[in-house]
């Protein structure tokens, strides 16, 4: 047995040396050290030898065995090294190098101007709605005939608006003062609120002009709300979006949901009043219209015009960020240059 046992360890030895990696370890380690190994084998054997020779071949086993254990984990040692370097080797990889640039989106000036002009307002005690409470796609119930619009009003016209052929009353959008009616609906005063969105025009398309822009449209209704109101709201609104610096002037006009009604304009940044391509020559961008909401307005959607009075404004979008960006063409906002938009980081 003793014999058998050394055999074995010499042919142990003999395919250890010849080993050259983890792989050939492990299989050597099942041939020989494991349950089924040939050591195993022979010390299941020793149950049957006489006590004396049992402690003696059972010492042997156990010493040759640890000897195996420790060459093979001295080998398997030697040989993860080995195979690691080569592994590095081959993953070699410089950490001097720079990083790879990971192109990084931002938000469109458009929806930046719109944040911040609604941040105004929200600062001044207003709430916002959108969508449901103001859809692109409307009625001219919503968008005309509730906002006191006649029927033979020539904003009607196919002209300016974009009609669908959904049905002969449905329309895109002209402007987002129908928000003013489904808020109405839906709210009794006291009500103080802004609407963005999105309106359609069937416009010339020019340097001011886009057949789409966008609007925020703001309404504030309750007892005692007087012009005084709509002018204080409206320049501290100025004067907090542009700083006090640009000059802005108040003039009377007409819409037909608000009396008395005025526009806003603001003066032409790329040129300072002087006249320009962009304010096609008169020195100043309208940017809003406003008025105090018509008597008539309030009695279509059930609110007493004798006990509450309100005002109402809709801004553009895209003249307020050209003026305050000196952007000198609307059309810059929906070409997607990326060489534009990147200045807006
Ligand atoms: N809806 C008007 C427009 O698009 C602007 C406006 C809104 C005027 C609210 C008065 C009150 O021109």
């Amino acid at each position: 047995m003793k014999t058998q046992l050394e055999n074995i360890y010499e042919n142990a030895k003999n395919d250890l040396t010849k080993a050259s990696s983890i792989n050939d370890l492990d299989d050597i380690r099942a041939k020989y050290l494991s349950r089924k190994g040939e050591f195993n084998e022979i010390k299941k054997g020793l149950k049957d030898l006489p006590e004396q020779d049992r402690k003696i071949i059972g010492a042997l086993a156990n010493e040759i065995t640890q000897k195996l254990e420790s060459t093979i984990k001295s080998k398997h040692d030697e040989f993860y090294k080995k195979e690691l370097d080569i592994k590095l080797q081959g993953e070699k990889l410089d950490i001097t190098l720079p990083g790879k640039y990971v192109p990084q989106g931002h938000i469109h000036p458009l929806t930046s101007t719109t944040n911040e002009i609604v941040s105004i307002f929200q600062n001044l005690g207003f709430s916002v709605v959108i969508d449901e409470n103001s859809p692109e796609v409307e009625t001219e119930y919503y968008n005309f005939d509730m906002l006191n619009v006649p029927q033979d009003h020539p904003a009607r016209d196919m002209q300016d608006t974009f009609y669908t052929k959904i049905a002969p009353n449905v329309l895109l959008r002209s402007q987002t003062s129908g928000a003013q009616i489904h808020v109405m609906e839906n709210k009794k005063p006291p009500i103080r609120v802004v609407s963005p969105g999105r309106v359609y025009r069937n416009e010339n398309i020019n340097a001011r002009k886009n057949n789409f822009f966008h609007q925020i449209e703001g309404l504030y209704v309750d007892k005692n709300i007087t012009f005084g109101d709509l002018k204080g709201v409206l320049n501290e609104f100025i004067r907090l979006y542009f700083g006090s610096s640009r000059p802005t002037r108040f003039r009377s006009s007409f819409f037909p949901f608000t009396e008395p009604s005025a526009e806003i304009d603001v003066q032409c940044i790329m040129c300072d009043g002087k006249g320009c391509r962009t304010c096609s020559g008169t020195g100043w961008l309208e940017i809003l219209g406003a008025g105090m909401v018509d008597p008539n307005v309030l009695k279509g959607v059930g609110i007493d015009p004798d006990v509450y009075s309100g005002f109402a404004f809709g801004m553009g979008v895209e003249r307020l960020a050209m003026l305050k960006y000196a952007i000198d063409d609307i059309r810059l906002f929906f070409n997607n240059d990326v060489r534009f938009l990147e200045q807006f980081k």
